[in-house]
């Protein structure tokens, strides 16, 4: 008997001890995206597993079990891939409309860069065994070609809230009656108007995101001689998403057993904030240049980006904060 129970005990250390070959993939070049998904990676490639990951930039692994191949987008022009510029030169209305064009035009050209690439042709002709596709969920969705080639579960990544031609797969819920869509910076709490704009969002962004991915199809299939033939069954056979939203920074929604809320993964270091706890108000201590820094933020100045573009949501929170400081203080 003691001998059973031995062997039952080995099998399960073995068991809990073994690492996954993981094949990773992030075909968008925004170092943003990037920054969300490094410290997953790392932690991965810490905790043991066999990883190949294809990106644009090294995430900076040193270990026996870590491959990465790093593309280059050889059609950039200049330092930025892409100018938000063009985005922020047009009216609200018209740039909001143009999402679903912008998007999959960029998503053709990351497929291309990827799928052109010497040593990814390779590596979809090698035969090898993985575990899992970790993949990024953007604006792209050739990477089913991987999917087919190697035929493991699928696992989704995004670096932004859920895109909205991304709920329908994992039969997520998506009622535009309440749940703004994410390009159209709607609060929770809409007005009958508003309701109204995320309703034809939602489905412009859906119908358009759709009609262009399948008819830049061929072209996609072009870069690498596969066949893609997406369909609704191919692409809800994904295992889970992990999106970079939080109810605590966004809004509370239902979400399916397959789609969890990962906001703030890409925090490595925890560090607490500093408050202090008087009566009833819980205060955050500022300092000056973190108010010269959100003031900055609402005149909607980002020197690093280049162009007076901020992500809205960062402002909106920050304007609440800014608030919440405000109002405590007086
Ligand atoms: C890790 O994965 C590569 C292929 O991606 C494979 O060649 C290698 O044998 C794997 N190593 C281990 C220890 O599983
Ligand atoms: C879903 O994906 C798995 C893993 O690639 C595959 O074995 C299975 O056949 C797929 N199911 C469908 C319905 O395509």
């Amino acid at each position: 008997m003691k001998v059973f129970e031995l062997i039952f005990l080995f099998v399960c250390i073995f068991k809990s001890i073994g690492s996954y070959d993981i094949l990773a993939i992030f075909p968008h070049e925004g170092r943003s995206h990037h920054n969300v998904f490094a410290p997953v990676i790392r932690r991965l490639a810490s905790g043991g597993h066999n990883m190949t990951v294809i990106g644009y930039y090294s995430f900076k692994v040193e270990n026996k079990h870590f491959r990465e191949i790093i593309l280059e987008d050889t059609m950039k022009q200049g330092e930025y891939f892409f100018d938000l510029k063009s985005f922020v030169d047009v009216p609200w209305s018209i740039s909001q409309a143009m999402i679903p064009f912008v998007l999959t035009d960029l998503g053709v050209r990351s497929c291309q860069v990827m799928l052109s690439n010497s040593k990814i042709q390779n590596l979809l002709k090698q035969n090898i065994k993985f575990d899992l596709i970790l993949a990024e969920f953007f604006n792209s969705e050739c990477i089913h070609i991987f999917k087919d080639q190697f035929d493991v579960p699928l696992v989704g990544i995004s670096a932004s809230t859920i895109m909205p031609w991304h709920n329908d797969r994992f039969g997520n819920p998506d009622n535009p009656s309440y749940i703004p869509n994410n390009h159209l910076w709607h609060e929770m709490k809409m007005n009958f108007f508003e309701r109204v704009e995320n309703v034809l969002g939602l489905y412009w962004h859906n119908i358009f995101y759709w009609i262009l991915t399948m008819k830049n199809q061929n072209k996609i299939e072009s870069f690498s001689e596969r066949r893609l033939r997406l369909n609704h069954a191919k692409i809800s056979n994904t295992s889970l998403l992990l999106a970079n939203s939080h109810f605590s920074l966004t809004y509370p929604r239902p979400l399916v057993p397959g789609v969890i809320e990962v906001g703030g993964i890409h925090i490595e270091d925890k560090k607490m904030l500093p408050w202090i706890h008087a009566a009833n108000n819980v205060f955050f201590e500022v300092t000056a240049s973190d108010i010269e820094c959100i003031i900055s933020e609402i005149l909607f100045y980002n020197p690093t980006m280049g162009v007076g573009f901020y992500d809205p949501w960062v402002l909106v929170l920050r304007v609440r904060f800014l608030q919440i400081i405000i109002f405590d203080l007086i």
